[in-house]
């Protein structure tokens, strides 16, 4: 077979590897209520082109992107206790979504957007070095050695990453899974532009709350391993 023949097996070029899960998800009366209240003031979908981190949050201030952000629980939390930071949460999961609106709309919180779509699309669209940080915690561990491809902890997309954050930002990562743990170790470490900030796995900071995630691994024995990388 030539290069030019069509290879019926092979997926079009031009559809990615994605690093989730499709899946559908049932949503409670309040959060169908939060999402047609909420959406118009503080989601977006990921769009194709440019985003303006100034225009969407109203100021100026440090951004910390969240990426996988769940059932919002971490994101709302965090921005609860850092109103100087503004937090961008990026899921495909629309009850997920709709739980983080329904939570920013009762704690109040006026430092929180929610984009809906691809967090490598949003992430591309973003200028450079406009990041304070990005967080990425329990992201899918996809244990299976022919879905490796599909981890969002890989080099290509921690280049990306890394790029759109400031000099001194930070990636941080936590896991529940020893293996991807240690493979996110290697793949950061790997990383020129990044220094690890412990010098090894990070002690587990307070700031980030203990969630669903996080209580089912300590549950069944799984330690949780965090990782914070700054870049240079
Ligand atoms: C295992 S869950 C963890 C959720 C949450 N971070 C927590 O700790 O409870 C991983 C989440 O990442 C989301 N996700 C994976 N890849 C994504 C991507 N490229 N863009 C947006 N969300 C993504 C999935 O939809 C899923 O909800």
């Amino acid at each position: 077979m030539t290069t030019t023949d069509h290879d019926p097996a092979a997926p079009p070029a031009s559809r990615p590897i994605r690093t989730f899960h499709p899946r559908r998800g049932r949503m409670s009366g309040r959060q169908t209520d939060a999402l047609d209240r909420l959406w118009p003031a503080y989601g977006l979908d990921v769009p194709d082109g440019p985003v303006d981190l100034a225009d969407l949050f109203g100021r100026r201030a440090p951004v910390v992107l969240e990426i996988g952000s769940g059932m919002g629980d971490s994101t709302a939390a965090m921005a609860a206790a850092d109103p100087d930071r503004d937090y961008l949460a990026v899921e495909v999961h629309t009850p997920g979504i709709a739980n983080l609106l329904d939570l920013v709309d009762r704690g109040g919180l006026s430092n929180v957007r929610v984009a809906q779509g691809d967090a490598l699309d949003l992430v591309s669209g973003l200028p450079e070095g406009v990041l304070d940080a990005v967080h990425i915690f329990f992201p899918d561990p996809w244990p299976k050695s022919r879905h490796h491809k599909r981890r969002i902890i890989q080099p290509s997309h921690v280049a990306l990453l890394r790029s759109r954050l400031t000099p001194g930002g930070t990636l941080h990562c936590a896991t529940d899974w020893a293996e991807y743990a240690e493979a996110m170790r290697h793949t950061l470490d790997a990383d020129p532009g990044l220094v690890d900030a412990y010098g090894g796995f990070a002690p587990r900071p307070a700031h980030r709350p203990v969630t669903k995630f996080e209580r089912r691994a300590l549950t069944a024995g799984r330690p949780v391993a965090d990782l914070i990388y700054r870049r240079r």
